[in-house]
């Protein structure tokens, strides 16, 4: 029996139960299938259940999606992070809409014409959602097929031999199902560390597990260490609970989400020029601690600056007063919701 073979049958009686598959052996609804696999980009499936459930309950249909505006798509994705995704996610939705008649490309290549799916993406939904045969590698398919072919090239230069070894074992017939088994046992069995080997239906097929290597696969070459940057920012509160938001430019880091007014995030930062960016003549107090968050390529430290403001405080330009019950469902990111927590908390 062929590796592929072992594996299906293997996914047949455990794949996991997620909202957006089908049965094994079914293809799956094409539009589910790109709104999870565009948030699962990466992000676990334990964080992407809950949203994929939201969005789908808002905007049943891709067509729903399309007609909904950018900024209550960019709010439902709130807290999911990697936010040029939601962005990217709205802009397709009215490709396929508008090019498409609604319907999604069924092809690797007619797919990566849509916004925010690249390679993986594209593989993932021609293979889920329209049972064509591609080569679906994600990290824990890396992991799976490394260990499978005893890959020692470390990665990322490894990549191109996974990717071939994963080419050579894919099967014309459910090469959807055989993707996502292959991610489920990377998820559940191969794990990265103490892999379940004596319960995995390819134990007999695996090079490294023969050599007793496999807790050593994959192996990576040394990440250079994220650079740091510092910033500030003001939590300016109205007696009736209103606080200064504002939102941030489309396009860059966190592109169109809200944020509480601040200055640039710089490696130079120095707290002594911190209220330079204040947005208001207040009475700033800084709180103690700061708000830590890692981004893909830096990691950030924000001061918090909390001040009250009279009632009939006019917004500065470009900031607004957002009613105290309205600010959690304004598009904060997770690092933003991190300040308010803190903010909140001196302030009770
Ligand atoms: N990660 C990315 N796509 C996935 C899928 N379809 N099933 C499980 N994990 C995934």
């Amino acid at each position: 029996m062929s590796v592929a073979a072992r594996l299906l049958g293997w996914y047949d009686a455990h794949a996991r139960a997620l909202p957006w598959r089908a049965r094994p052996g079914r293809p799956a609804d094409a539009y589910g299938v790109w709104l999870s696999e565009i948030m699962l980009q990466q992000t676990t499936v334990a964080a992407v259940k809950p949203y994929y459930e939201k969005f789908l309950a808002l905007w049943p249909r891709v067509e729903d999606l399309a007609a909904a505006p950018v900024d209550e798509v960019m709010k439902a994705w709130a807290g999911l992070g990697y936010y040029s995704r939601a962005r990217n996610l709205h802009a397709a939705a009215q490709a396929v809409a508008r090019d498409h008649a609604g319907r999604f490309p069924d092809t690797e290549d007619g797919l990566r014409g849509l916004p925010g799916v690249g390679p993986y993406t594209a593989a993932a939904i021609a293979a889920i959602a329209f049972g064509r045969r591609a080569v679906v590698v994600d990290g824990n398919v890396e992991r799976v097929v490394t260990r499978l072919f005893r890959i020692e090239t470390p990665l990322p230069g490894g990549r191109p031999a996974i990717r071939a070894a994963t080419d050579a074992i894919t099967p014309e017939a459910r090469a959807g199902d055989f993707a996502q088994a292959m991610m489920d046992l990377g998820a559940t069995l191969c794990s990265p560390r103490r892999p379940a080997c004596a319960l995995c239906p390819l134990m007999q097929d695996c090079a490294a597990r023969e050599a007793g290597v496999q807790e050593l696969l994959p192996t990576r070459a040394p990440k250079p260490e994220r650079p740091k940057r510092a910033g500030a920012v003001f939590y300016l509160r109205r007696a009736d609970g209103a606080v200064l938001l504002r939102t941030r430019p489309p396009k860059g880091l966190l592109g169109g989400m809200a944020e509480l007014p601040g200055g640039a995030w710089r490696a130079d930062f120095d707290e002594a020029d911190a209220l330079a960016a204040a947005p208001a003549r207040a009475n700033w107090r800084r709180l103690a601690g700061r708000v830590a968050h890692v981004f893909t390529h830096f990691e950030l430290a924000l001061s918090v600056y909390v001040a009250d403001a009279p009632q009939d405080a006019p917004a500065p330009e470009g900031a607004r007063w957002v009613a105290a019950d309205a600010v959690d469902g304004e598009a904060l990111p997770n690092v933003m919701r991190k300040a308010l927590a803190l903010a909140r908390e001196d302030a009770r």
